[in-house]
């Protein structure tokens, strides 16, 4: 226990969701390469010892918890992030990784549409409880996972949850556009702090999307000979996570790592602050 807790007083600390599967466990790995201490947010303890021990096998030295949370669930998320800010006072990383994009529109148990909860509110809750740690921590990075299906997309501040037109792919890409926006907003708003924000597309990977059964599984099958291998899909994120050059990089959207163009529409304040403050009514204030 003593020497646990010497180790990990002496590594700096990151925070990862999704570590469970596909891009989020290479992320996690690489962030344990690197030699920081890291926190895995998972619903599943079970399922999250596995990546542990998956973690381990690979970096022998690694040093890692578990932080059950159902990221669907504003109170657990809520909590999660409480419980890591009390522990860990001094953050250095938060990788918003954890996303769904689903086949039928669904509720959590709160109440709220399902992939906007997972996708927009669970990241912006973990961005502003964890801010004072990563303010205390800084040089600090926030590091968004976000989706070039946010390209092209539209967000509508004012039905943020689809109650009207919902389908799957309008679902997913306004979620990822909107919480685009609050990464960026976020960035802009701890400008000075040496905590930065930004956003990664990681390519179209091959991960349990393409196992997923029925109409989406099969058509990534198909894609699949064109498919990024999840480590290959860790690259992008790990870059923007830890990269020396980019330390003062913030408010950027990243692909294959370089900074590029977002859709334009996440460069309109106005639209970004409505945006924001809908995101805020979400998750009660
Ligand atoms: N794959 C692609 O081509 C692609 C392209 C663009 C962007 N992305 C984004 O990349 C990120 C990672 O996706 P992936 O492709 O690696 O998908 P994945 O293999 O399905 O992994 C998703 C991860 O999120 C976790 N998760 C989902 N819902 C959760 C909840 N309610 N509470 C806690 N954890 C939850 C999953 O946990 P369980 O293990 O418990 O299910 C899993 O660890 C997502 O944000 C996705 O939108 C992926």
């Amino acid at each position: 226990m003593g020497s646990w807790s010497l180790m990990q007083n002496e590594k700096r600390v990151a925070v990862v969701t999704g570590a469970t599967s596909g891009i989020g466990r290479w992320i996690a790995l690489g962030l344990a390469r690197a030699g920081f201490h890291v926190v895995l947010i998972c619903r599943d303890a079970a399922r999250g010892e596995v990546a542990r021990n998956w973690i381990a096998q690979a970096v022998p030295l690694a040093s890692t918890e578990i932080v059950v949370a159902d990221l669907s669930s504003l109170s657990a998320t809520t909590s999660a992030a409480r419980q890591i800010a009390a522990r860990h006072p001094r953050l250095a990383l938060l990788i918003n990784n954890a996303g769904v994009f689903r086949a039928r529109r669904a509720r959590t148990a709160e109440g709220r549409e399902m992939v906007v909860a997972v996708n927009l509110l669970a990241p912006f809750v973990l961005m502003r409880e964890l801010e004072p740690a990563l303010k205390a921590g800084a040089p600090s990075r926030i590091v968004t996972i976000g989706s070039s299906t946010s390209d092209k997309a539209r967000v509508d501040p004012a039905n943020l949850e689809l109650d009207r037109g919902w389908n799957l792919v309008r679902a997913y890409s306004s979620s990822k556009l909107a919480v685009m926006m609050v990464t960026f907003e976020t960035a802009r708003r701890l400008a000075g702090t040496g905590v930065v924000a930004n956003v990664v597309h990681p390519g179209a990977v091959a991960t349990s999307l393409v196992r997923s059964p029925g109409i989406i599984g099969l058509a990534w099958r198909l894609m699949a000979p064109w498919l990024r291998s999840e480590e290959q899909g860790a690259d992008t994120p790990l870059h923007v996570a830890l990269a020396e050059d980019l330390a003062d990089q913030t408010g950027q959207y990243f692909k294959d790592r370089r900074a590029v163009a977002p859709n334009r529409r996440a460069l309109d304040a106005g639209l970004v602050a409505r945006v924001w403050e809908a995101t805020e009514r979400l998750v009660g204030g």
